[in-house]
């Protein structure tokens, strides 16, 4: 659907020349639209085509542009269009209304600022384009390789991520209209091996209930919810006037999905109420469902996925409140090494994280269905990765073998919108298996990299660093590995075994003016001694896992040139597995 190429035939291309040049003052005459006040105007489309491709300026005001076919309004979006030049084009669908006789756009701007001129001398309206296909060649330097990213606009949370038949499907917060949070609309990517991902559209829109916020999706096996049995019923908050809670079913393994029909399915009257994660619980025979509610967990059980009871609430006393509660999962998981089953609740909260800004907590204890019951004291925080790019991490549905598979979104809120991208904005985490471990008395969460990563790997390690590549660290005691370019950019890697802590500084790895958070020195307790450290290195990320599980620090990066240099000091060995296709 969405070619490589842009075809710029004259039958495609509707060109809108402003007939005299803009100034303040005037009035200037632009065809196929009708400017009627300041901020306001009708953008006409006249013939039919693909997509209209919208230029947008990052830092010009919003526009509520609505879609308006045969004088009813179809769709409604934010964008902000291009007032004086223009960062990149995004790609209004205009597939559902083929053949309409009258076609337009009504749009608003929002906000005082028009210093550029007049409404009709924007840029846009002469560079708005109709095409029969949206170029999506990428165009960025730091785009990974082997994380998901978003072809093109803006990501954050991962969503409804479930596992079917060979198919691994992640859905994200995806603005199709900016590289900017905004129009919260579920994107779609699947894969057969959790490494390569292909984009499949944007099947999960807004409508008079809000936005498309995040939720979750199960396959449910049984058809309990009344869409047939092997349906994927996706949960999400719909963020209107307020966060409500609402369900739509997909009978086609994910790719579109139907809205039910009598959403929203839960309410309340408290404006932080959004995020619900539902699984099958098998000791119970029932669905639970946990959803953030302002600083506490609300924990549900429903027998059909429509009608929720509210079973308990947790963790208005428990762990770290320095803000939002947000995105929980729920599971069932054995400790290692032992017949022991326990249950880890998931919160991802922002700000409040280790190094400032957003990060994932969890708690481990007990859940019978009906109440999570906490094992460790109210005043203890455990953090799942040490880095600050590692948030709103929920795992997969139906995942194969019992795994628990979790992937995080690996921005922060801090600097997100202002990472130095701009066709796309934001990647996730590489897929990490869960566990169960203890040490020193108390049950910790594993999280090692899942199996599909090694399987990536090229039969061949090196000892050269490239752009995108897993680093395998034998340790043999405390050392220091710097990785660096030749522009004096660098990566300070540090294992202490003395204060049993391992460290990243980018400090001076890149481009950071983006935003005074960015630049940090990130520091891990290592449970146990570190013997072989595996660091997953892309374009612009670098993610450190203790090879069994038990200390992760996910951080970006923006080097100008790609690191090519390690130094070694200490007792360690490295090799490298090139994963660049
Ligand atoms: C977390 C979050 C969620 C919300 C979504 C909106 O990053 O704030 O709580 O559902 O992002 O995009």
């Amino acid at each position: 659907m969405y070619n490589k190429t842009i075809l710029h035939t004259a039958a495609s291309l509707l060109l809108l020349v402003a007939t005299v040049p803009a100034t303040a003052q005037q009035k200037v005459e632009v065809k196929n639209m009708n400017f009627l006040s300041s901020n306001h105007c009708i953008y006409r489309i006249s013939k039919s085509s693909n997509y209209l491709l919208l230029p947008v300026q990052e830092k010009a005001e919003m526009c509520n542009v609505k879609v308006v076919d045969n004088n009813n309004q179809v769709k409604t979006l934010n964008v902000r269009l291009a007032a004086n030049h223009i960062d990149y084009y995004v790609p209004l669908d205009l597939n559902p209304y083929s053949g309409s006789k009258g076609l337009a756009l009504d749009i608003h701007v929002n906000g005082t600022y028009r210093n550029d001129g007049d409404l009709s001398g924007f840029t846009c309206w002469k560079n708005m384009q109709l095409a029969d296909s949206f170029d999506t060649t990428n165009r960025e330097q730091y785009r990974p390789i082997y994380h998901h990213t978003p072809t093109w606009g803006w990501m954050n949370d991962p969503n409804g991520m479930f596992y079917k038949d060979g198919v691994w499907h992640l859905y994200f917060q995806h603005n199709p209209y900016g590289s900017q949070w905004e129009n919260m609309t579920w994107g779609h990517s699947t894969s057969t091996d959790l490494v390569n991902w292909t984009f499949e559209g944007d099947p999960i829109e807004s409508d008079v209930w809000g936005t498309v916020f995040s939720g979750s999706a199960v396959v449910d096996h049984d058809g309990t919810a009344g869409f047939g049995k092997g349906a994927v019923v996706a949960m999400y908050t719909s963020a209107g006037e307020n966060q409500t809670q609402s369900i739509a079913y997909s009978n086609d393994n994910g790719k579109t999905f139907t809205k039910y029909a009598a959403n929203p399915v839960l309410t309340s009257n408290t404006p932080d109420f959004r995020d619900p994660h539902v699984f099958w619980n098998e000791d119970i025979k029932r669905w639970n469902m946990i959803l953030a509610e302002g600083q506490h967990m609300n924990i549900y059980s429903s027998a059909d996925l429509k009608d929720w009871k509210l079973e308990s609430q947790f963790g208005a006393e428990y762990g770290n409140h320095g803000g939002v509660w947000e995105c929980p999962d729920l599971m069932k998981m054995k400790v290692r090494g032992t017949d022991e089953y326990k249950w880890m609740l998931i919160c991802n909260i922002n700000p409040g994280g280790p190094f400032g800004g957003s990060a994932t907590q969890y708690f481990v204890g007990q859940f019978d269905g009906h109440k999570f019951t906490c094992e460790s004291a109210p005043e203890v925080t455990k953090w799942m990765d040490y880095g600050k790019d590692h948030y709103a991490t929920v795992t997969f549905d139906n995942a194969p073998d019992g795994r628990h598979v979790a992937m995080a979104w690996m921005s922060n809120w801090q600097y997100a919108n202002l990472v130095p991208t701009m066709q796309y904005r934001s990647a996730n985490s590489v897929p990490r298996d869960l566990d169960l471990y203890e040490y020193e008395g108390q049950t910790y969460c594993g999280v090692t990299p899942s199996p599909e990563l090694a399987a990536a790997r090229p039969k061949k390690a090196v000892k050269t660093l490239s752009e995108a590549c897993e680093m395998v660290v034998t340790l043999k005691g405390g050392a220091t590995i710097t990785l660096s370019n030749d522009k004096g950019e660098q990566v300070v890697l540090t294992y202490d075994e003395k204060s049993r802590t391992f460290a990243m500084d980018r400090t001076k790895s890149g481009l950071k003016d983006f935003s005074d958070e960015f630049a940090a020195l990130t520091v891990a307790p290592v449970h146990g001694k570190l013997s072989q450290l595996r660091l997953f290195i892309d374009r612009c990320s670098i993610e450190a896992f203790a090879s069994d599980g038990t200390m992760a620090m996910s951080n970006l990066v923006f080097p100008t040139k790609p690191y090519n240099r390690v130094t070694v000091k200490g007792k360690a060995k490295y090799v490298v597995y090139n994963l660049k296709k």
